[in-house]
């Protein structure tokens, strides 16, 4: 079997090969992406929507992710497993935050937490703990209300400055990576450039040290329209639907099942099965 990779093997990535990461929910799909060999799977709060159809990501509990992060953790073999914090289980208290981020390690089976924003005192306290804590910062989809939206963010020098300063902050912190989503592909190249760990892109252009997708957009399993930075790898929509569409066909044409899907009658069972019909 392949070596484990583990959060200092990413962190030690930095500058050299790319860092891919991909989304999973469940068991098949985190074995599937795992033996597509993948780096990171992460148990992103996405799932909120790609796969318990809630509005957004403000949407998901503790328990939930939970859930999500063990069926996926019993599915990967080799790559890290990242499990998202999700809204409400850090930002209340750094007490808090080191309970919730010790649930998703203890009874998940994570191997590391991802945390949006530019919350040090919690990621320092999670560190300290001996859970390594990946970053994110930009467009942080838990923040929505206060940003007014999904809107692309670092657009001005003054913000772009206030994000590489948060992002050093973090790096300081202890963060292991650092998701950038939503900003300027020049903004992600400075801030690429001047934080020591690796960058993980979405939304952010080329020059981060990884990029992410989440699973279900890039298998076109997510309804559109969607992100401009979403490449759709497959149309398994499409293929799900014909699928289905293809059984219930043969269901109702009667030529499912065929005898060859049907389990042998013993000939004494036939012969009187014969005779009571
Ligand atoms: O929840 C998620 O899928 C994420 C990625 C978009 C980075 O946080």
């Amino acid at each position: 079997m392949e070596e484990k990779v583990t959060a200092s093997a990413i962190a030690n990535r930095k500058g050299k090969e790319k860092i891919v990461m991909v989304t999973a929910t469940d068991e098949p799909s985190g074995r599937l992406v795992d033996q597509a060999g993948v780096d990171v799977v992460l148990v992103g709060d996405s799932l909120a929507m790609a796969v318990l159809g809630r509005p957004n990501t403000l949407a998901v509990t503790m328990e939930e992710m939970l859930h999500h992060i063990r069926a996926v953790v019993s599915g990967v073999r080799r790559a890290l497993v990242v499990g998202d914090m999700p809204f409400g289980s850090f930002q209340v208290s750094v007490a808090e935050a080191v309970r919730n981020a010790c649930r998703l390690v203890g009874e998940g089976g994570a191997e590391a937490v991802k945390l949006e924003g530019p919350r040090i005192a919690a990621i320092k306290a999670i560190v300290a703990c001996g859970i390594p804590v990946m970053g994110h910062l930009g467009l942080t989809p838990q923040s929505l209300h206060l940003l007014g939206g999904y809107r692309v963010q670092g657009k001005t020098v003054e913000s772009a400055r206030g994000l590489l300063e948060q992002a050093q902050k973090l790096e300081a912190a202890g963060v292991f990576a650092l998701v950038l989503e939503g900003i300027p592909p020049s903004l992600a190249k400075v801030i690429t450039a001047k934080v020591g760990v690796p960058t993980i892109g979405i939304g952010a252009g080329p020059h981060c040290d990884g990029q992410v997708l989440v699973l279900a957009d890039l298998l076109g399993l997510s309804p559109g329209p969607v992100p401009r930075f979403v490449r759709r790898y497959a149309s398994l929509d499409t293929v799900i639907r014909q699928a289905v569409a293809a059984f219930a066909g043969d269901v109702r044409s009667g030529s499912f099942p065929a005898p060859e899907e049907c389990y042998p009658d013993p000939p004494e069972l036939s012969a009187w099965a014969q005779g009571e019909v």
